[in-house]
């Protein structure tokens, strides 16, 4: 099978594994949204007010790779860092600051963070117990991480040798522990964490009511207010860039909300009054789509170069695939894939559009009009 994939298709492997986004997938036809991204982080970046940040994308338009692309780039600078995290549906409506914070926690390495000392004598002397932590946790304690993490229950012994009394049992202790991690990270050259959250959309799926939802916005207005409130220390900490991806119809069930708001001037309608305007993610032209197919094959492949780009696929392929897609790139990536895989296993060795349609037909893809 595999060398009818190299002799016939010329690919290492099929250019179209997954439709479901990876870091390393291509990007095509963001131009100015990825411009506009990186303008606001580059805006943001060493200064003290945080930033709210939307990117809304029908299902399969792009948005994890948006976000995966906005990591690369804060990656390249030494002096920002970048955390990627989902809201997922599990994700408990109560508390949800704490599990909020703690959920970043997870994702961070503190074993690679060294901490100024000077900076944690300081923070010592107002928040000693968050400093403590903070600083044993840089050293790779494991009780200290767990405790950050939330992960199991430290029981009186451990919270003894750890040397704290309290555990984070609230969105305000978790509060101050982020807090805490901020002004730590400044102290070693850190100016400005990227925070980017996908598939916002599942709190909704969670919700118990208006109410819950409510607190959720509420909590993010109070992280992204952080940085303007009076601070217990008079260190400077790092600022916050959130992104968040969010579905069409997750975002319009924000906008429902801050309706409904709106007579009471509820807690949505105040964290929509600090967001940037948001980016909506577009369908891809059928130039754009042909682009990402030959970059995904240029990708793979092995040998000299085969005489044309878009080998094994024709031009009629793309036209047809295209237009069935109607330009979401996830429905274009699972085409390719779907008829790619068909085409080995039947030793096709150009997949044209009627073959296409023929895939797909039996597949319960497609039905002729
Ligand atoms: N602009 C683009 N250029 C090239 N490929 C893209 C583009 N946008 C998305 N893709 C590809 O389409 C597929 C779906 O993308 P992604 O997972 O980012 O969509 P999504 O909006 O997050 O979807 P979902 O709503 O299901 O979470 C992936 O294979 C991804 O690489
Ligand atoms: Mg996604």
């Amino acid at each position: 099978m595999s060398s009818f994939l190299e002799g016939k298709y010329h690919l290492k492997r099929d250019p179209f594994p997954t439709n479901v986004a990876t870091a390393k997938d291509p990007m095509v036809g963001r131009d100015k949204e990825y411009a506009a991204w990186q303008r606001i982080i580059k805006r943001c970046k060493g200064e003290t007010a945080n930033s709210l940040n939307f990117i809304i994308g029908d299902y399969g338009l792009g948005k994890t790779l948006a976000l995966y692309k906005i990591q690369e780039y804060v990656l390249e600078d030494a002096k920002m860092q970048s955390i990627f995290m989902r809201l997922l549906p599990e994700d408990k409506i109560s508390r949800f600051g704490q599990m909020f914070i703690q959920r970043i926690f997870s994702r961070i390495d503190f074993s690679k963070l060294r901490f100024a000392k000077a900076a944690v004598k300081t923070l010592e002397e107002v928040l000693p117990d968050e400093a403590l932590v903070m600083r044993k946790a840089a050293e790779g304690d494991p009780l200290a991480i767990q405790l950050l993490r939330g992960e199991g229950s430290l029981n009186k012994a451990e919270m003894a040798s750890l040397g704290v009394r309290k555990k984070i049992g609230s969105t305000e202790a978790a509060i101050r522990y982020w807090l805490s991690y901020l002004i730590l990270l400044k102290s070693v050259g850190i100016d400005t964490v990227v925070l980017l959250i996908d598939e916002v959309e599942y709190l909704f799926s969670q919700m118990k009511g208006l109410a819950g939802v409510s607190m959720v916005f509420n909590t993010l207005r109070e992280l992204h207010d952080l940085s303007n409130m009076p601070q217990p220390v008079s260190l400077p900490a790092s600022n916050v860039v959130f992104f968040f991806a969010v579905s069409d119809d997750g975002w319009r069930n924000i906008n429902m909300i801050q309706k409904k708001e709106r007579s009471q001037g509820g807690p949505m309608n105040a964290f929509l009054r600090r967001i940037s305007p948001p980016t909506t993610l577009k369908r891809l032209t059928q130039e754009e789509a042909l682009q990402l197919i030959q970059l995904r094959l240029s990708e793979q492949r092995t040998g000299p170069k085969p005489s044309k780009p878009l080998i094994p696929f024709t031009d009629s392929f793309v036209a047809f695939i295209y237009e069935l897609s109607a330009g979401v790139p996830h429905l274009v990536v699972s085409y390719c894939h779907e008829i790619l895989r068909k085409g080995l296993e039947e030793n096709v060795p150009m997949l044209t559009k009627d073959y296409a349609k023929k895939v797909l037909r039996e597949v319960g893809l497609y039905v002729e009009s």
